[in-house]
């Protein structure tokens, strides 16, 4: 390697990265890797989106990013469409392109293996193919076997894992700011070319920065790197994501169990999530996960086990917990407004989580298409997800301007995503606006007394419902009705 007489700052400087994909994962990582200090050319074989990219329009909704590109495009950051010039001029090629589920629920992989077979046309030095995509285990063999197969030789590249933890929402605060890094490697000569690669966040440097992008709260710098064979760093990634999901299908069990017996699930997670070894995030009960990763993910985690002899029932049932979760939520609507046939509802939150205009598999919109199937009239807001949203449930619903605007002449009002605006938004004011003043909370945004106090009928998941002092007409629904 070229780099090894460099000052770590000069060889910070001088990596020059291709990044495959410019969605979520590929845009901010090659936003990243140019505001840490190397030389990035981001490929999409998408011209559109380059397009757009070029004039400034940023295809995702995302904190941070525009900041970073503004200071990066056309600087450190340059936007193309030939992956294998891209690949040729770099050292090392970060594959970030999709890997939906097929039918089956296993990982379609067609996407990762046409970049493989391209960049096995452009090894004319030693570069790193790294797999950034959410891959099953043994990615990265087939990758290495469709390279040797379209003519790359064996000598001139290497495969490594890096899986991305990033959640939408915080993308470039979670990139930059990791829990750790994980790098799956099988030679020293890869690994350091990643550890290269991180060298300005595992070093500290990045940090000392006036104009590093700001440290969130939790953050614990500078990140830990972590080495380990490539099928382990496969492994980690769906592991983490199966994890992850379990904990929110436990505490969304949790949470039907409470109503039942009418405990909080919020004081519960407070005194489950209190042990260091429990931990209180990813407590939050609600109306499911969904997005373009944990749905899928575990899927394909499943099918991987399933493969290879092991049938892992514990992400069977984390996924039927979570499908419960909102046919659940559901069963609460119709038990609160009786009917639905014609019911107009305010739908607060279409994008699958807060923070992003992310819409894929989001719980909110399969929601607002049952509440349609059930003849209910929906005025619906997103902060940033209604564009997304318009391509999906055209014109079956109002797009409102502002959450006001969705409340307005509202039977009952629905919170489905858990957006900061959406938190604090003026209860006085939503109050005189909603024709009946009936709030149903797949998100747990509020307050149960302070809603009440407010004059709302206020029904949320895991806690008991509250009704203003001044209501007697509300019918408390039957908790075990409602389970
Ligand atoms: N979105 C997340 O929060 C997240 C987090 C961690 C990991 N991941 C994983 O990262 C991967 C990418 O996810 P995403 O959400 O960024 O996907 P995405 O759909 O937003 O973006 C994928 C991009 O790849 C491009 N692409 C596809 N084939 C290509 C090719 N042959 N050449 C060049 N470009 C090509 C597409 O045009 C698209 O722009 C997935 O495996 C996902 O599971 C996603």
């Amino acid at each position: 390697m070229g780099h090894v007489c460099l000052t770590p700052r000069e060889k910070s400087l001088s990596m020059r990265i291709a990044v495959v994909g410019s969605g979520y994962v590929g845009l901010v990582t090659g936003s990243c890797f140019a505001d840490i200090g190397h030389d990035v050319v981001i490929v999409d074989n998408d011209e559109e989106r380059l397009a757009g990219l070029r004039s400034g329009a940023i295809p995702i909704h995302e904190r941070f990013l525009p900041e970073l590109l503004a200071r990066q495009l056309g600087q450190r950051i340059r936007l193309s469409s030939d992956l294998q010039a891209a690949a040729r001029e770099c050292d090392a090629v970060f594959i970030a392109v999709g890997t939906p589920a097929t039918d089956s629920g296993e990982a379609d992989m067609s996407y990762v293996e046409s970049v493989a077979r391209e960049i096995a046309g452009a090894l004319d030095s030693y570069k790193v193919v790294v797999e950034k995509s959410t891959v099953p285990v043994y990615t990265s063999q087939w990758i290495r076997t469709v390279m040797i197969r379209n003519g790359g030789r064996p000598a001139s590249f290497d495969i490594a894992s890096n899986p991305e933890f990033l959640r939408e929402g915080t993308a470039v605060s979670d990139f930059l700011y990791p829990d750790r890094i994980v790098v799956g490697v099988e030679n020293e000569r890869c690994a350091a070319v990643l550890r290269e690669i991180y060298e300005p966040l595992t070093s500290g440097e990045y940090y000392s920065r006036a104009d590093a992008i700001p440290r969130p709260d939790r953050a614990q710098v500078p990140p830990r790197l972590i080495i380990t064979s490539t099928r382990s760093a496969e492994m980690i990634k769906h592991a983490s994501n199966a994890f992850l999901a379990m904990k929110i299908s436990f505490i969304n069990a949790v949470a039907s169990i409470c109503e039942s017996v009418g405990a909080n699930v919020q004081q519960v997670c407070e005194g489950i999530g209190s042990d260091s070894r429990i931990g209180s995030r990813f407590l939050n009960p609600g109306i499911g996960y969904g997005g373009s990763c944990f749905p899928k993910d575990l899927m394909a985690f499943r099918a991987v086990a399933k493969e290879c002899g092991y049938d892992f029932r514990l992400l069977d049932e984390v996924i039927r917990i979570n499908e419960d979760q909102r046919h659940r939520f559901l069963r609460k609507v119709r038990s609160v407004l009786w009917t639905l046939r014609g019911k107009r509802l305010g739908v607060l939150g279409l994008a699958f989580k807060g923070g992003t205009d992310d819409i894929r598999e989001s719980p909110a919109i399969l929601l607002v298409q049952e509440l349609l199937r059930e003849g209910c009239h929906i005025s619906a807001h997103d902060p940033a997800a209604m564009d997304r949203a318009r391509e999906v449930l055209k014109s079956s619903v109002v797009y409102a301007a502002g959450p006001y605007e969705a409340a307005a002449g509202a039977d009952a009002l629905l919170i489905l995503t858990e957006w900061e605006e959406f938190a604090a938004l003026d209860l006085d004011r939503l109050r005189k606006l909603v024709k009946y003043p009936i709030v149903i909370d797949g998100r747990n945004l509020y307050d149960p007394a302070i809603m009440s106090a407010h004059g709302f009928s206020y029904y949320s998941v895991g806690r008991p419902a509250t009704l203003p002092e001044d209501v007697t007409a509300e019918i408390q629904p039957d908790k075990r009705q409602i389970s």
